[in-house]
């Protein structure tokens, strides 16, 4: 093996162009292929940056061509050589160096590689363990090395923008007590107070509160959260906020900079003008129309409430659902009759897995006519009313759904989505934003029999809701809101509550007495009684927003280092066991190996 030794790189495997030609140059890099044509060798050479073609001529330098024989994948390179114009008919203009090639007279050997465990061109299908145990190997490959080069671009123009909105970016502890999320905390035993614990932070929102009572006035972070929850192809137990907090601030402050962000963010990553402002939709607008609260706005297929046309239908399933307190709902897939009965059965088999009992479906044929097993069990005129109500023409296909608001809404939203992408109006180039307000503020858990937190406890109500809190808090309102991209929450925040005394009714409502508020947030408690000011932020999840925005299916595809569904890290073999002493030490039983 070779040192550097006086060798000094003088470009990046990117950088050199026909306007280079005759320039002796020193290269430094990875090699990603070999070619042997008959002599001489070609090399394409890797950094971040890009490729270099590098080429091995023995009739120019013999010695040199000689060595190069040895070279395989991976391998770790110096080059000294000149830049020369590929000749005609060789020149690649996928590549920004396709217009020349460097011909080699010195070559370093900086250190050799076994045989990579999986190949590093794009197109070669990995399995993810795979790659994320090799993850050093997976980020050599452009694709994710350009992931990593956008998230990072994308990181430097939040800070310009919000440095240029006077934030102070202010780190705070990763060593904490449990916050107000409503996740499983990640907790980290004490060795010197034994038997007590920290919590790593959900989120930074009880500190940068206090940020506010201090006087930052604006504050913002790019940091780590954890949470213990189960994972989807959009959450990672430890993830990324963009997070922020300002004081003497509302709603339309909050839209504003939300959505210069995003301009700025699509602007300087993506070259995209991202229109402004923001569409707005409340709450119930959108569980209403879309059956859920993050719609993905870029299709139509909106749900549409039945239930009075057929609450008192001979069709019993409908008719008792209505009866029930249940709602009937249904979406007209516009010209989807074509639909097989295989098609039909597997998307009753999709609706099954949100909780479907069935999937009942109509065929629309001329005339308003329906072609369905459930036809019959409706009148002319209700029928009639149905096919008003949807819009529903010759050619469509018409499908229902009845139960509890809460699964009706699930499954409709669901079949929607899938239907939205079999039909191609998913576009992964297409950004939709869109603002979700007017959040409730309490939801009913009838497992825990009380209300609990939809966003969190320091929540703001609505002004004119707050009487309602001691009478109906299911109708409270709250100050808080959500950004939606393409159907997925890419951030949320509120307004937060800053006098003691709303903060003890809040607390009443959700039947968290004083003790327990005391011992929970009993230092924010305290604040808010030391001059906080009016205050409220948000934060956008960074990971899922990068991965909207680069079009990638899975999160793990912009986190360098991420972890599996299982929440391990292949890499690193973490979580993994400890010595009994570390337990002891910790005031940790080390019996449960045992058992
Ligand atoms: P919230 O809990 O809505 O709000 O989180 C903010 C955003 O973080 C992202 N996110 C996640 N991303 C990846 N993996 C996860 N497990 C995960 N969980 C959440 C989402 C979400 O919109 N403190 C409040 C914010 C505030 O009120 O200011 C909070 O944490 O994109
Ligand atoms: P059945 O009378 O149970 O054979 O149901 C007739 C049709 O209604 C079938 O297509 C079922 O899939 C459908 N169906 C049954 N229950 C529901 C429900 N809760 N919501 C929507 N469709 C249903």
């Amino acid at each position: 093996m070779e040192s550097m030794g006086d060798l000094k790189r003088t470009h990046k495997c990117n950088d050199l162009t026909e306007a280079n030609v005759g320039d002796e140059v020193i290269l430094m890099g990875w090699v990603l292929r070999r070619r042997d044509h008959g002599g001489v060798i070609f090399i394409d050479l890797r950094d971040r940056q890009g490729l270099t073609q590098i080429v091995f001529n023995p009739e120019l330098n013999a010695e040199v061509h000689d060595k190069a024989h040895g070279l395989r994948s991976e391998w770790v390179l110096a080059i000294r050589g000149t830049v020369s114009a590929r000749p005609d008919g060789m020149k690649n203009n996928k590549l920004a160096t396709g217009g020349i090639e460097v011909m080699v007279d010195e070559l370093r050997i900086l250190n050799k590689s076994k045989t990579p465990p999986f190949p590093l061109d794009e197109d070669t299908e990995v399995s993810d363990n795979l790659r994320l145990q090799y993850r050093y190997i997976d980020l050599r490959r452009q694709g994710m090395a350009d992931n990593l080069i956008q998230r990072h671009r994308a990181a430097q123009a939040i800070r310009t923008y919000l440095n240029a909105e006077d934030f102070l970016e202010i780190e705070t502890p990763m060593l904490t007590r449990s916050t107000p999320e409503g996740a499983r905390d990640y907790l980290v035993p004490s060795r010197v107070s034994g038997g007590k614990f920290y919590a790593l932070p959900q989120s930074p929102q009880l500190f940068k509160q206090l940020l506010m009572v201090a006087g930052m006035d604006r504050y913002y972070q790019i940091t780590k959260c954890f949470r213990d929850e189960d994972l989807r192809a959009d959450r990672q137990p430890e993830f990324t906020q963009i997070d922020m907090e300002l004081s003497f601030i509302d709603e339309e402050d909050m839209y504003r900079i939300g959505e210069e962000l995003m301009v700025g963010l699509f602007k300087s990553v993506l070259d995209e003008d991202i229109a402004t402002p923001f569409p707005r939709m409340t709450y119930d607008e959108s569980m209403r129309r879309f059956g859920c609260d993050r719609p993905d706005v870029r299709f139509g297929l909106e749900l549409t409430d039945l239930s009075d046309i057929v609450k008192d239908a001979s069709f019993k399933v409908f008719r008792t659902v209505v009866g029930k307190g249940g709602v009937v709902k249904a979406i007209n897939a516009k010209e989807c009759a074509t639909f097989s009965r295989k098609d039909l059965d597997k998307l009753t088999e999709y609706a099954g897995n949100y909780g479907a009992k069935g999937l009942a479906w109509v065929k629309m044929k001329a005339d308003g006519e329906w072609q369905s097993p459930i036809a019959k069990f409706f009148k002319d005129e209700e029928r009639a009313k149905m096919t008003a109500a949807l819009g529903a023409e010759e050619g469509d296909l018409l499908l229902f759904q009845a139960d509890e608001p809460s699964v009706v809404n699930q499954v409709l939203s669901e079949i929607r989505l899938e239907l939205g992408r079999r039909l191609g109006f998913v576009k992964k180039d297409e950004f939709s934003f869109l603002w979700i307000t007017d959040f409730p503020l309490v939801e009913y858990d009838s497992d825990a029999k009380r209300y609990t937190a939809v966003h969190h406890p320091f929540t703001l109500p609505a002004e004119e809701d707050i009487p309602l809190l001691d009478t109906n808090p299911g109708k409270v309102k709250s100050r808080a809101y959500d950004m939606v991209l393409n159907g997925s929450e890419i951030g949320g925040g509120s307004l937060r509550i800053h006098q003691k005394e709303l903060q003890d009714k809040v607390f009443k409502a959700l039947a968290i007495d004083e003790e327990e508020a005391n011992d929970k947030f009993g230092f924010l408690l305290k604040a808010l009684e030391l001059g906080a000011p009016p205050h409220g932020g948000m934060a956008f999840g960074f990971d899922r927003l990068m991965m909207m925005m680069l079009g990638k299916d899975s999160i793990r595809d912009v986190i360098a280092f991420p972890k599996t569904q299982k929440a391990s890290c292949p890499l690193t073999e973490a979580p993994a066991s400890v010595k009994r002493k570390q337990l002891t030490e910790l005031s940790l039983r080390p019996d449960w190996d045992e058992k």
